[in-house]
């Protein structure tokens, strides 16, 4: 049985090598990273996304959703604490009639009697269907994906991965579910239903604003040198033409930006700035009034040694807190997201600030479970049985 170590080699790779062994005939196989993610996938996978949401209103519509992959089996693998992302999955699965199974502490687990991480799993795949795993390790779900691979070409029991959050990272998964917000958010065509009228009708105002996530300024505030979505959200959107991405960080060696990500963001053609305040002037006039969207995160404490714990506990945060002075300097449109958890002691998104209407963290949860099951229904290939259950589902109810 091969451990982890035995991987370490393939992972140094380019990813636009180590993406095709993540696929099957275009279609993902695992899903390890974000930059899997391009926008032809997306615009499939929100399509998807959008018939669940509607389809799951009506009872029909639920009912054949549930028949949808009746058949399988997840295994959720948490390691790492989770809330959203450990509940959403399992919504997504509970929408498709997927049965789960958990496990979320290692000690309640054959790790204790010193079994390998790679055995587990791949027990786990002679149970289960699916693996969605979360992992303080960033590499082990891309490990798993190699044994899985392994296992495949040896004509053994293979199950697709998910990566559900790897280390300071990955998490391609929040990064489908922030694009699903964004193009839904950006997305003015009356007859798609997504709630675009107040949108539309500040297009008056905003004579500028497009459709679709190209053409805007995405400003990402917090913690971004250790934000797995940040890294994450940010590699798709690089993709998109015409993206500015803004980058608000303390200046402190482990906040701001890795070299490796900006490097990587200005190779796909993006214009990339960093600052370190909300207030920031951006080509002479104030930042937050040239946002399309605005990105808040927490710091991420638990990554701290405590030399580092002591250097953060020092420095001022109050710039990279979003006030209501600060909301109203922003365009009428721009959603404010957060993958949450907010941290509440620092509070880098008020409470005050929920009721706008441009808060969208709440609703970007929820998206989470929409978007997870359309990625479910893509790893299946079962993306034309939904569309048939949809306008079967839409003919009777006509
Ligand atoms: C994020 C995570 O775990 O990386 N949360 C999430 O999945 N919704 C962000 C965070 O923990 O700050």
């Amino acid at each position: 049985m091969q451990e982890f170590s035995e991987f370490e080699s393939l992972l140094c790779r380019p990813s636009s090598e180590k993406n095709l062994e993540f696929q099957r005939h275009g279609r993902l196989k695992h899903i390890i990273a974000a930059s899997q993610l391009t926008p032809p996938l997306l615009d499939k996978l929100c399509r998807s996304a959008e018939l669940i949401r509607r389809m799951n209103r009506h009872p029909d519509g639920n009912r054949r959703l549930r028949g949808l992959l009746a058949h399988k089996r997840a295994m959720l693998y948490f390691t790492q604490p989770s809330t959203r992302t450990f509940l959403s999955f399992m919504a997504a699965c509970q929408i498709l009639g997927i049965a789960c199974n958990e496990v979320r502490d290692p000690k309640t687990s054959s790790e204790v009697k010193r079994e390998s991480k790679m055995d587990s799993i791949r027990m786990f795949s002679s149970y289960f269907d699916v693996i969605i795993m979360r992992s303080q390790i960033a590499d082990f779900a891309e490990c798993c994906a190699y044994l899985m691979n392994d296992l495949e070409r040896q004509e053994r029991r293979s199950v697709p991965i998910i990566n559900a959050g790897a280390g300071s990272d990955e998490h391609p998964t929040q990064a489908l579910l922030d694009m699903y917000t964004i193009i839904r958010t950006f997305d003015f065509d009356e007859n798609s239903d997504s709630r675009p009228s107040r949108l539309n009708a500040l297009r008056q105002t905003y004579p500028g604003l497009t459709p679709g996530p190209s053409h805007k300024t995405y400003a990402f505030c917090g913690d971004i040198g250790r934000g797995r979505t940040v890294r994450s959200l940010a590699t798709v959107l690089s993709q998109y033409e015409g993206v500015k991405l803004v980058f608000v960080s303390p200046q402190h060696e482990v906040l701001v930006m890795d070299d490796e990500l900006r490097q990587r963001l200005k190779a796909s053609g993006a214009e990339v700035h960093e600052f370190n305040s909300l207030d920031a002037e951006l080509g002479g006039s104030s930042l937050l009034g040239q946002i399309d969207c605005l990105y808040m995160t927490r710091i991420q404490r638990e990554h701290n040694s405590s030399d580092t714990e002591r250097e953060i506990s020092e420095i001022d945060l109050e710039p990279f807190r979003l006030s209501v002075e600060r909301v109203g300097k922003l365009k009428q449109y721009t959603p404010i997201m957060h993958p949450f958890p907010r941290d509440c002691v620092v509070g880098e998104i008020p409470t005050e600030i929920d009721s706008d209407p441009r808060a969208m963290y709440f609703r970007q949860a929820r998206n989470g479970m929409w978007a997870r099951a359309a990625l479910l229904v893509h790893l299946f290939d079962e993306a034309d049985s939904l569309y048939f259950a949809y306008s079967d589902v839409n003919r009777s109810r006509v």
